[in-house]
């Protein structure tokens, strides 16, 4: 049956969509944003342009993941790596264009009705960014549609460790360390993306096939879309094309999956 395509959908876009089953879309999917310095490079251009070129493709790929009714989508945008590895007259350049960022997008995402969050350890991050981005989270904080999470200055090493950290003072609160809890449901809560669902489906731009210190406790399941287009080429077709291969994933999370043969494709291709 052919569903309706979504307003303002582009050409290329809608045919993606229109292949795809809307109900088995991803719940949340978390995309790795690489391959601005090469885009550059390639255009014989400086790197931070390939940074600027990248905010049409956040852009795009934000719009095309409301449209469709993505609940959760997250962005790594730049990671404690980055931040401490990277030339500062480049990491000035990023901190400037998320400021300018934040502040252009309030308009676009009330009027997609996204909530904006972040995870990552914003207090290590200039004051006036910090600023900009609690006004931005602020200015959104009313709509209830996608939640948009930006990582930032994110590690997910970081991030169990700040979530152990905050376990046991959790701990020392109620009665001392000796009633500290320890299981999976716990660890999750006191992580930073707390009350979101693990990702379904992680994307990594640029060819890379690494995580990068990513999400690493919550992408334990997620099937990995990984697409040579870089960064600042990517826009909501191709957000909707990785939709699609997700979709032809058999997920068994240590089962027998779907077919009930195991990995056996042939086996699962002969019975349909
Ligand atoms: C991704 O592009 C953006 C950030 C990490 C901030 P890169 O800057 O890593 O681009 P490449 O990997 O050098 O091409
Ligand atoms: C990962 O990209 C981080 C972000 C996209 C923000 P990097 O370019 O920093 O990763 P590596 O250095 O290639 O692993
Ligand atoms: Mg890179």
């Amino acid at each position: 049956m052919r569903h309706t395509v979504p307003a303002g959908m582009e050409r290329k876009e809608s045919d993606v969509y229109l292949r795809l089953d809307r109900a088995r879309l991803p719940q949340h999917i978390a995309i790795i944003m690489d391959g601005n310095g090469r885009w550059a490079r390639r255009r014989h251009m400086p790197r931070v342009a390939g940074h600027r070129a990248g905010v049409a493709a956040v852009r795009s790929t934000v719009e095309t993941a409301a449209r469709i009714g993505i609940p959760a989508l997250t962005l790594y945008a730049f990671s404690e790596e980055n931040w401490k590895k990277r030339p500062k007259t480049e990491v000035d350049f990023l901190m400037r264009l998320l400021c300018r960022y934040l502040k252009a997008e309030i308009r676009t995402l009330n009027g997609n009705n996204i909530r904006l969050k972040y995870i990552g350890r914003q207090h290590e991050l200039p004051e006036s960014v910090q600023r900009e981005m609690a006004e931005a989270s602020e200015a959104t904080s009313g709509n209830t549609g996608m939640l948009l999470t930006l990582a930032l200055n994110y590690s997910a090493r970081s991030e169990i460790v700040d979530a152990f950290r905050s376990l046991a003072e959790a701990a020392s609160r109620n009665g001392g360390l000796g009633h500290m809890e320890v299981d999976e449901q716990a660890i999750s809560d006191h992580l930073y993306t707390r009350g979101l669902p693990d990702p379904d489906l992680v994307i990594r731009t640029s060819g890379e096939m690494r995580l990068s210190n990513f999400l690493l406790w919550q992408l334990a399941y997620a099937e990995i879309y990984v697409t040579q287009t870089l960064w600042p080429d990517f826009r909501g077709a191709q957000l909707l094309e990785g939709i699609e291969e997700y979709q032809k994933r058999d997920r068994r999370y240590g089962g027998l999956g779907q077919d009930g043969h195991g990995p056996h494709r042939e086996h699962a291709e002969a019975k349909r």
